[in-house]
């Protein structure tokens, strides 16, 4: 199906997913909920840790709410972390102020006795908040649920932090394949349950999150990234028939294609070093294509943000696309530079 409307429907992200062509086309963005905005900043030093406030349902779905009330994006995704999964693991998870998260480094032992059982128990409060979520966001807007690809999430369980090339994760990859398949083989289950309990509590599509499948080789790239998220798509969908899925292979490069391919994702995130040409001949014939607008270029703002925006539309607004960054916010954003983009995206007509 390929239908161009001129009318929002309802759900607008979900739509395009599932083959609709929308102009203008809909609007959020990555980490929309976050420290550039007042009101979040307010209600994280209420909630205590980060870990705290995404285990409060109630405060959880505000936070969700908050970027949908200030800039009436299309939709809400919701407030939770990748890091969630290991957390409901049972692994030691901490966020350190200013400086990102910690783990406990996983080795061998804590490998083996890795146990997905208490997962589902463990993410009540995500679902919960999906639930809130849904109660208070207005129909016509599509929730979003997540949950971090099984390669970015197992390089924060070996490295215990993000280092620059996660070197850690990929040296026991290739020392001991078959220990770190094992990792994998339960991320893929416990992100399977995370995203069909997701959906079942009232996600409208659910984002797996790839933000290091850059720096996979092309063959770790098919083993590491694409099969395990082929896996949990395909599992997913043995739950909730008809689940709408992206996914977001950051860095992915040329390989985006076959990701789109052999996934079977009904979407797919690129970031800003992906051609607009590429995206508009390789990809929108396979799937919905979502991005790719630089965040330093929404800090930098100015001509050269009105520029880059009017660029992306030009380039992919008539075929089947979502506006968004190429990751996400930086807190140092100013909210007017996020108002000027939503404006001229809106005004986008042909
Ligand atoms: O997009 C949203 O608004 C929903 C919430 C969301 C968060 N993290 C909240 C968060 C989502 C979708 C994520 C995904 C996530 N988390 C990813 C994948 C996307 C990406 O950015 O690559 C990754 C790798 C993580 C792990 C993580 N969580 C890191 C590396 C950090 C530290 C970096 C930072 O921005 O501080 C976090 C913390 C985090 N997750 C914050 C937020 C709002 C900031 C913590 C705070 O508010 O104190």
């Amino acid at each position: 199906m390929n239908v161009t409307r001129r009318v929002p429907p309802p759900r607008s992200v979900a739509a395009v997913l599932s083959g609709e062509t929308l102009l203008p086309p809909p609007i959020w963005l990555m980490r929309q909920a976050g420290r550039y905005l007042p009101e979040y900043r307010a209600v994280r030093a209420e909630a205590g840790s980060f870990l705290d406030l995404c285990r409060d349902p109630e405060r959880a779905a505000e936070v969700t709410l908050q970027p949908i009330r200030r800039f009436d994006f299309d939709a809400a995704i919701v407030f939770s972390d990748i890091l969630m999964v290991p957390y409901a693991l049972g692994r030691d998870v901490r966020f350190l102020e200013g400086e990102g998260p910690r783990l406990d480094p996983i080795d061998a032992a804590g490998i083996d006795a890795l146990d997905v059982a208490p997962v589902a128990t463990a993410l009540r409060p995500l679902f919960e908040t999906l639930v809130r979520v849904r109660d208070s966001l207005s129909p016509e807007k599509t929730l979003i649920g997540f949950c971090g690809a099984p390669w970015t999430v197992a390089t924060y369980m070996v490295g215990g932090r993000g280092i620059p090339d996660q070197a850690p994760a990929r040296l026991l990859a290739a020392r001991e394949p078959a220990l770190f398949q094992t990792l994998v083989d339960r991320l893929v289950e416990a992100s399977a349950i995370s995203l069909a309990g997701q959906l079942e509590a009232g996600a409208d599509v659910v984002q797996i999150f790839d933000s290091w499948a850059g720096i996979l080789n092309e063959e770790d790239f098919d083993r590491w990234s694409i099969a395990p998220t082929r896996e949990i798509v395909r599992r997913v969908r043995a739950l909730v028939p008809g689940a709408r899925i992206i996914g977001f292979p950051k860095g992915a490069g040329l390989r985006l294609e076959r990701y789109a391919r052999e996934t079977g994702v009904d979407g797919i995130g690129i970031d800003w070093t992906t051609p607009l040409d590429y995206a508009r001949d390789r990809l929108q014939p396979v799937v919905a294509v979502q991005g790719n607008l630089d965040p330093l270029v929404l800090l930098a703002g100015g001509d050269r943000l009105d520029r880059a925006i009017d660029g992306i539309l030009a380039g992919l607004a008539a075929g089947r696309f979502v506006f968004n960054l190429g990751h996400g916010i930086l807190p140092e954003t100013p909210i007017g530079h996020v108002e000027r983009l939503v404006e001229r995206v809106r005004g986008h007509r042909s």
